[in-house]
């Protein structure tokens, strides 16, 4: 499969599967013609594994999602740092329908036509009460992952967070070189975290995630 074919982008471009801005767009093609950059943009990611077949990320983790819910009877789910176009959210409904009570929360503008997820227009701040939820998730919340994972843990509220594959300031303000110094600075600050790298098919990051709730006996095969 030659992913840096023209033809290939082009499709892309013209179904646009996954209802991308033109500004997300311009990242995949700006990631197409300089592929030679060591890090590429989610929307990137996204195309690569749409021009492979594979599962969307947020399918991905949608579908390791899906029995963790059911196995605990979760009734009320908060997603932090759902993006535009909240697809994880939009996933989990379809699936679940009205049987859960999904929030989406984040700071941008989002388009969401499902009327059954409740959109929150709001920065997580960590000051929010999160005890009416279930549990918390978030798929590559960028700025927020530390917040997420410290108000948690505080609150003890079971959390499972797809790391960004580049580092985000920790809460003092230092920024790690690399992003296995960042996984292992949260992964040892965090009492009752868990860390595996998680797979999706393509291309690998860290996933954090609370003991309770989110069993290890999940991760197997991630
Ligand atoms: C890299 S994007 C990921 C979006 C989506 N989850 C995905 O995987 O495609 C990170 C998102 O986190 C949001 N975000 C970052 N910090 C946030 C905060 N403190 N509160 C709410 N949203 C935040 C950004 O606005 C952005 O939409």
């Amino acid at each position: 499969m030659d992913i840096y074919n023209e033809e290939m982008l082009n499709d892309f471009i013209a179904e646009n599967p996954l209802r991308f801005s033109e500004k997300r767009l311009s990242l995949v093609r700006r990631d197409f013609y300089e592929h030679k950059r060591g890090t590429v943009s989610d929307e990137f990611v996204d195309y690569v594994l749409w021009a492979e077949k594979s599962p969307a990320r947020h399918e991905h983790f949608g579908d390791f999602l899906l029995p963790i819910i059911r196995d605990n009877s979760w009734s009320s789910i908060l997603e932090v740092g759902c993006g535009e176009t909240v697809l994880l959210s939009e996933y989990l409904y379809q699936e679940l329908g009205n049987s859960v009570k999904i929030t989406a929360m984040d700071q941008c503008e989002m388009q969401c036509d499902t009327s059954g997820i409740k959109i929150m227009n709001h920065k997580f701040t960590g000051t929010e009460d999160l005890t009416e939820y279930d549990a918390v998730i978030a798929q590559e919340p960028c700025d927020a992952a530390e917040l997420i994972i410290k108000t948690c843990t505080e609150q003890n509220i079971p959390y499972c967070v797809i790391l960004c594959g580049v580092p985000h300031a920790r809460s003092s303000g230092v920024l790690d070189d690399d992003v296995y110094a960042w996984y292992a600075y949260l992964l040892s600050t965090y009492a009752n975290s868990q860390f595996t790298i998680w797979h999706n098919g393509r291309f690998s990051s860290g996933c954090i995630y609370s003991e309770h709730g989110f069993d290890r006996k999940y991760f197997q095969g991630t």
